[in-house]
C-alpha cells in the first residue's frame, strides 16, 4: 500500500492548489485504485486527468511535481492524463528549476502503461536509480518550443524497455544519462523534439558510463535530432554498445550527431583542458 499512500499525498498537495474557480474541479477524478492484494504489487489505476496548479500556486518540490521513491513493483496505468499544464511554468523562462512532472527514484520493477503526459512543467518523467522498468503504450505531448520538457529521462538505471510510444515534445523524446545500461527502445515515434539522446555525460567534469543501449524501428518525425551522443569537455567514462536500427528519418534536420564538445549553451563554464574524446570512449 505505500505506493497507494504516496500517490494521494501526492494527489492531494496538487489539488490543494487547483484553481477551482476555473471550473477545473471536475478535472480530478481518480478511480479504480485498488492493489493486486499479494502483498507485494501496489496498483495505482488513472482514468481521470490530474492537472497541476499554476507555477505561482506552487509550493512544493521543485525537483519534482509527482514523486515516487523507493516504491518497488508500482504499476501505474489507466486511459487517463498526467497535465503539468506548463504553460506558466515556461513563462517563468529557462533559467528557473521547474519540477519533472512525474518522477521516479529508487523504484525497482517499475511498470507505466498507457497513460497521456501533456505540457509538463520540466521533464515529463524521470526514471532514475530504479532497475527493471517498463514503459509502454504512452503518448507524450508539448508543444515543440516548450523549454526541458524531455519526454522520458533515464539515469543510473539497467534493465529498462520503452516499447510503442508517441512523444513529440520540445526537447529530447528519451534521454539516457550517466550509469544506464541494458535499455531496449522500440517502435517509438519522436516528434517534434531533439530524438533520442544519449547523454549529456561528463558535465562538470563528471565520470560517467552508458552502455547496452538498443534503440530499433522509430520513426523522427519532424525533429532536430535523430540518434545523438552529448558527452562533456572535461567529463571521463564511455558510452558504448550503443546501437539504432530500422530507423525512419522524416524531415530531421541532424539526423546522426555525436557532439564531444557539448557545452549546453554554457560555453564559459565549459572547461575545455584538451579534447573530450581523449577522456571519452
Ligand atoms: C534488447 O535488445 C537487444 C539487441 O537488439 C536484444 O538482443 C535483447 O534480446 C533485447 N532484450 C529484450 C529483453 O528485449
Ligand atoms: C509526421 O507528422 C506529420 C505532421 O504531424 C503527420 O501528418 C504525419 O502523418 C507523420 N508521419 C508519420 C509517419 O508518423
Amino acid at each position: 500500500m505505500e505506493a497507494l499512500v504516496i500517490f494521494l499525498i501526492a494527489l492531494l498537495i496538487g489539488s490543494s492548489h487547483l484553481d477551482v474557480g476555473e471550473g477545473q474541479s471536475n478535472n480530478f477524478d481518480i478511480v479504480n485504485f485498488g492493489a493486486v492484494g499479494d502483498g507485494k504489487t501496489d496498483d495505482s489505476g488513472i482514468l481521470g486527468n490530474v492537472v497541476a496548479p499554476e507555477a505561482t500556486a506552487w509550493k512544493g518540490s521543485t525537483e519534482c511535481w509527482l514523486c515516487f521513491r523507493e516504491v518497488n513493483g508500482l504499476f501505474l496505468y489507466g486511459s487517463g492524463q498526467i497535465n503539468g499544464n506548463g504553460a506558466s511554468w515556461w513563462a517563468q523562462g529557462k533559467g528557473t528549476k521547474r519540477p519533472t512532472a512525474l518522477h521516479f527514484h529508487d523504484c525497482n520493477n517499475l511498470k507505466l502503461d498507457g497513460l497521456t503526459h501533456l505540457n509538463s512543467q520540466n521533464n515529463h518523467i524521470g526514471v532514475h536509480h530504479s532497475n527493471g522498468v517498463s514503459i509502454s503504450n504512452l503518448h507524450i505531448y508539448a508543444p515543440g518550443d516548450s523549454p526541458n520538457t524531455d519526454g522520458i529521462d533515464i539515469s543510473g538505471s539497467t534493465q529498462v524497455f520503452v516499447s510503442n510510444c508517441f512523444i513529440g515534445t520540445g526537447d529530447d523524446c528519451i534521454a539516457i544519462k550517466g550509469g544506464s545500461s541494458n535499455i531496449n527502445i522500440t517502435k517509438i515515434t519522436c516528434g517534434p523534439g531533439h530524438g533520442i539522446s544519449i547523454g549529456s555525460l561528463g558535465e562538470g567534469g563528471k565520470k560517467e558510463n552508458v552502455e547496452q543501449v538498443y534503440v530499433r524501428d522509430v520513426i523522427f518525425n519532424a525533429t532536430k535530432n535523430g540518434a545523438r551522443i552529448k558527452t562533456a569537455p572535461g567529463g571521463s567514462g564511455y558510452a558504448r554498445t550503443i546501437s539504432f536500427e530500422e530507423i525512419t528519418l522524416i524531415n530531421t534536420r541532424y539526423p546522426i550527431e555525436i557532439d564531444q564538445h557539448y557545452c549546453n549553451g554554457k560555453a564559459h563554464t565549459c572547461s575545455d583542458k584538451g579534447n573530450s574524446w581523449n577522456f571519452f570512449r
